[in-house]
């Protein structure tokens, strides 16, 4: 089987063990597999009871991947996520590990946590290792965050900063389901508290597609039209702080994992468009004046990717 194939396959059976506890989150699935693909991490935001902690539980179950989940409270010390040093009876100093050291590390309600708390994490993000104390310790591979964060104004959240934003490579939106979809995990209550998601991959077989990833093809016409929509954008009238170069790179990764998991070796303009708002939206610092207006960083994105010229 190719590499393509191989993707495909396993993006399919995924789909399927997730599907079996969660309702209506084949996208999502999706999105959190190009994700992990792409070594990169997610931003889950919903109200809460829509299946955030269900999804992530239930897709790292199926990769067949140590899977931690921590709690943020306005209590939450950095302590809590990387570990810390402890000693045993006889005085020696030993390292307890924190949840950090997981392969997909759920974070819920990351906007909960004070600043220093966050930025704990950047580290953990941006370099796959935690410092405690002076002494470096890495992560282990595959490393992906999710977190969830409530919708901004609820109770007791302090606003992402763009630092902590920017390294999330897409943002995902969960809503409550139409009433069909509702009665349908009403019917599959006992089964989902059951749990039945059998793992369909494993660690190795994850790392060894990540490499594999990094061989589809990226046209020059289509990196450039990457970083056309992205500086659309920046010099856009309503934008105040426009997307980052990290951003551009995201769309990229992401765009080639995506054309694998629709069984191509290749990227076409419409990996790009349908990822396009996943990935910027939420890098997006619109003008104080035009937020008042109802503008939002969705249509800016729409925007671009209607006038900026698509490669053929
Ligand atoms: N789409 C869904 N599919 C299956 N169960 C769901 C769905 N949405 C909500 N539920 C039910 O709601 C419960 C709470 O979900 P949870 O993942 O804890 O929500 P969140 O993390 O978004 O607050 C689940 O355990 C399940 O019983
Ligand atoms: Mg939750």
């Amino acid at each position: 089987m190719t590499y393509v194939a191989r993707i495909e396959s396993l993006a399919s059976k995924i789909r399927d063990e997730v599907a079996k506890v969660v309702i209506g989150a084949e996208k999502l699935t999706d999105m959190l597999f190009i994700a992990l693909l792409s070594g990169e991490h997610v931003l889950i935001e919903g109200p809460p009871g829509t299946a955030k902690t269900l999804t992530a539980r239930a897709f790292a179950k199926s990769l067949g991947l140590i899977f931690k989940r921590v709690q943020m409270t306005v209590e939450t010390m950095p302590a809590d996520i990387t570990g810390f040093y402890a000693y045993t009876l006889s005085g020696q100093r030993f390292f307890r590990k924190g949840p950090v050291f997981s392969n997909v590390l759920l974070v819920d309600e990351l906007n909960r946590a004070p600043p220093r708390t966050q930025s704990a994490l950047l580290e953990a993000m941006q370099e796959n290792q935690v410092t405690i104390e002076g002494d470096t310790y890495k992560l282990p591979r595959p490393f992906v965050v999710l977190a969830t964060q409530m919708p901004l104004g609820a109770v007791g959240t302090y606003a992402l900063p763009e630092v902590m934003l920017d390294r999330f490579s897409i943002k995902l939106n969960t809503a409550y389901l139409e009433p069909e979809l509702e009665k349908e995990v009403l019917n599959k209550t006992d089964t989902i508290e059951a749990f039945p998601v059998a793992p369909v991959s494993t660690e190795v077989e994850i790392l060894s597609l990540m490499e594999d990833v990094r061989r589809v093809y990226v046209d020059e016409d289509l990196v450039r039209y990457i970083v056309n929509i992205i500086n659309y954008i920046r010099s856009h009238e309503a934008v105040e702080l426009g997307p980052s170069t990290r951003t551009s790179v995201h769309l990229y990764k992401l765009s080639r994992a995506y054309a694998a998991l629709n069984g191509r070796d290749y990227v076409i303009p419409d990996d790009i468009k349908e990822l396009a708002s996943y990935v910027i939206r939420h890098r997006i610092k619109l003008k104080p004046q035009v937020e008042v207006e109802g503008l939002k960083a969705e249509d800016i994105v729409a925007e671009a990717l209607e006038n900026v010229e698509v490669p053929h």
